[in-house]
């Protein structure tokens, strides 16, 4: 039997290398015909992980981490029929059967048959159905022919695989964020977050014809990041209001859209950069977004919060103007991007050169040793995207 390793939360702020068991076809006690067994190529740190790492979710020790992975079919189920041994595939992130209702819907983000306690599951990730996560040597995927995304041609996959490595999560939830917001040609969005979420956000923006993408965040290299392909940027830290700052960038104290590419964990703006106020973002996005505009929320808001700012907070339940919402009609998209409904596009995007997402988000390859280290730099801020390299072939590539 091959041995295998996994990436494990063990408290907040540790994260450590483990010696776990190698995936079986298997759920429990039931043997899954339908999935396949992958040697990761590549698998990547999410700020969705350091939520868990950060010790701001009910995430158990021992939880093998990873949900952004891609990687080498080495053996398939009876039952899969059109993924094969040898294929390298993109994983998305959510987990999905393909035969519920949701699924027949395309919200695979909020698949119904895959996590006893609520819809939605997802690799390595608290309250997500329990699945192995995959920031390992080796992972299981389940409904395989469903859920995988095959690259067309393994030499050319692996040549451009810093950027294609991006579309199990980020690249199609910042995508996701974007045409949930309803950017097009010619619109004024504002993004905030200059996290990886809000940079590839951010590029898709532009993909999808933004006439201008404003970025905001706290950290000065993240807002530098954002302004190397072409975003305008607002430093959250300063006295001047989000309003004011968009007014001195377009005029108008206005933007079409916005992206909640924060999450739960936002700061708060001028004064109050210090300090967590976790309902900033929301409450910031209904204030500059125009009367009729849409806000995509993939910033990610939880159900229970040890760490939460008071009582309301512990259990997901923030201070929201909802009145200023409602008076502008805004409409709003929250959740799991469903990453299958873009993947597939956004792939052909990378492979024709029409994006450089691995440049704009700064992916960083770091050996599988290195995974708690790029968890601490992380963290800390640094304006990368980490990809974990566990057999060493991007290294070797
Ligand atoms: N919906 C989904 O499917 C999905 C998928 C992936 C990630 N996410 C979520 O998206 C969010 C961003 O992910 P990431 O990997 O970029 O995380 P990240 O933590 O690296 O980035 C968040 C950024 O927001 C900044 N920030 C804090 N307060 C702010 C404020 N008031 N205004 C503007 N910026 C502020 C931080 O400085 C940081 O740079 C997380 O909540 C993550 O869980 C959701
Ligand atoms: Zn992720
Ligand atoms: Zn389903």
């Amino acid at each position: 039997m091959p041995t295998n390793r996994g990436v494990v939360y063990q408290k907040p702020g540790v994260v450590t290398i483990e010696s776990i068991d190698f995936p079986k076809l298997a759920i429990g006690k039931r043997k899954c015909h339908h999935g396949v067994i992958l040697k990761i190529v590549s698998t990547n740190i999410c700020g969705s992980d350091q939520h868990m790492v950060r010790g701001r979710t009910t995430a158990p020790a021992g939880l093998v981490l990873g949900h952004e992975i891609t990687g080498e079919v080495i053996e398939a189920g009876r039952d899969v029929e059109f993924v094969k041994v040898g294929d390298i595939v993109s994983v998305p992130f959510n987990i999905a059967c393909g035969r519920c209702r949701n699924c027949k819907e395309g919200k695979t983000g909020i698949c119904l048959n895959v996590n006893p306690a609520r819809p939605g599951a997802a690799y390595g990730y608290v309250d997500m159905g329990g699945w192995v996560g995959g920031q390992a040597e080796y992972v299981m995927v389940p409904y395989a022919d469903f859920n995988l995304l095959r690259f067309p041609d393994r030499d050319q996959a692996l040549a451009k695989i810093k950027d294609l490595t991006l579309l199990s999560d980020i690249f199609p939830t910042g995508y996701h964020g974007a045409v949930s917001a309803g950017v097009g040609p010619g619109t004024i969005v504002y993004v905030a977050g200059a996290g990886p979420v809000g940079l590839a956000c951010a590029a898709s923006c532009h993909l999808l014809g933004a006439a201008c993408v404003i970025v905001g965040d706290l950290i000065p290299e993240r807002l530098k990041q954002a302004r190397s392909f072409g975003c305008e940027t607002v430093d959250l830290r300063a006295s001047a209001s989000l309003a004011q700052q968009i007014e001195q960038i377009v005029g108008v104290p206005e933007v079409d859209a916005a992206v909640d590419c924060v999450g739960f964990e936002a700061r708060g703006h001028g004064k109050d950069a210090a300090v967590e106020r976790p309902a900033t973002v929301l409450n910031s996005i209904m204030e500059v977004t125009r009367a009729g505009g849409a806000l995509g929320i993939p910033g990610l808001y939880v159900t229970g919060d040890p760490g939460g700012v008071d009582d309301n907070a512990k259990v997901g339940m923030l201070g929201i103007r909802i009145g200023l919402g409602w008076a502008k009609s805004h409409c709003f998209t929250t959740g799991q991007c469903p990453v299958m409904r873009y993947h597939r596009q956004l792939m052909q995007c990378i492979l024709h050169d029409k994006i450089q997402i691995a440049k704009a988000v700064n992916v960083k390859v770091i050996s599988f040793e290195d995974s708690p280290k790029g968890y601490q730099d992380f963290d800390k801020g640094a304006a990368r995207k980490f990809v974990i390299d566990p057999h060493g072939m991007l290294a070797a590539g």
